[in-house]
């Protein structure tokens, strides 16, 4: 890799929104670690990145629920002195009630959307603060400000994203490395049916491009504000809807929806 080139290194590079993330900032000249565990995916994704843009790419094959990979990358992380940009994006969700739910995939769920970014954002820091620049963008959702009936993990790992990117932001003011916590809603990816879920349920309006998900967490980092990203103005309005919004409401909504599903 050029040592002159800042490095942003993205974990669930291959689909969705972590590659548009990849392709973003390859467009703005950092050269890329690609994290998922498709070994196949991470090498065509590095072949179309090198050629695109002339970057260099090098792909990091790991299942950030299992804590040896997590430890490898996070050692790496912390040797790489160019390091720039740390995007905590992998994630899945899953649609059962806890009670049926396979304890391996939640206890995953757990591991890859709390302990994997903790642990890594950890590692990246260190080297951010010594640079003084950069920037960690956890990818939260718009289902942190909810909880909801057979996805009670899924919102509770993600409000756990937000609030430690919060916190996170808090304690790095005025150090130049920046923390977002991105929220969005529903965004077109291979998300949903990896879950399984029947996307034409889910009413058009309700749906984004994780082209514009991505452009408008760049530009808020950009802008240096807000640490919490809502893309899109009708989830920004759901958001501070849902701050008035009496919690039996909320229950009996994302219950009635859910199992309908
Ligand atoms: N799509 C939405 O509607 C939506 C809304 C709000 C928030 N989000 C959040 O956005 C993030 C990205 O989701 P997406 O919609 O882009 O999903 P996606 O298209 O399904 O992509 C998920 C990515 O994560 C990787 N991944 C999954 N499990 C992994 C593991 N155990 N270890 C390492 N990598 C893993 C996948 O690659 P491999 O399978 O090869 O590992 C893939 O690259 C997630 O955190 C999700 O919760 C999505």
């Amino acid at each position: 890799m050029n040592d002159v080139r800042p490095l942003a290194v993205v974990t669930g590079a291959t689909a969705g929104i972590g590659k548009v993330f990849c392709e973003r900032l390859a467009s703005r000249g950092h050269d890329l670690l690609l994290v998922a565990r498709d070994g196949n995916r991470l090498q065509a994704l590095k072949r179309e990145l090198e050629q695109g843009h002339g970057v260099g790419v090098e792909v990091f094959p790991a299942d950030l629920t299992i804590d040896t990979d997590v430890s490898l990358l996070a050692e790496t992380l912390a040797r790489s002195v160019n390091l720039a940009v740390l995007v905590n994006n992998a994630g899945f969700g899953t649609r059962d009630s806890l009670a049926d739910a396979s304890p391996a995939r939640q206890e995953a769920m757990l591991q890859l959307h709390t302990m994997a970014p903790m642990r890594l954002t950890q590692a990246a820091l260190p080297v951010l603060l010594k640079n003084q620049r950069g920037a960690i963008v956890n990818v939260s959702s718009v289902a942190s400000f909810l909880f909801s009936a057979n996805n009670v993990n899924y919102c509770a790992t993600k409000a756990y994203l937000r609030v430690f990117s919060e916190g996170l932001a808090a304690e790095l003011a005025g150090t130049g490395v920046r923390v977002q916590a991105l929220c969005p809603g529903f965004t077109h990816s291979e998300f949903h049916q990896r879950m399984g879920v029947d996307v034409a349920e889910i009413p058009g309006w309700m749906w984004l491009s994780a082209t514009s998900v991505v452009d408008t967490s760049l530009a808020a980092l950009e802008r240096g504000w807000p640490v919490v990203c809502v893309p899109g103005l009708r989830y920004k309005i759901v958001v501070f809807l849902l701050r008035f919004t009496p919690r039996w409401i909320i229950a009996r909504v994302t219950g009635r929806r859910l199992r309908s599903m």
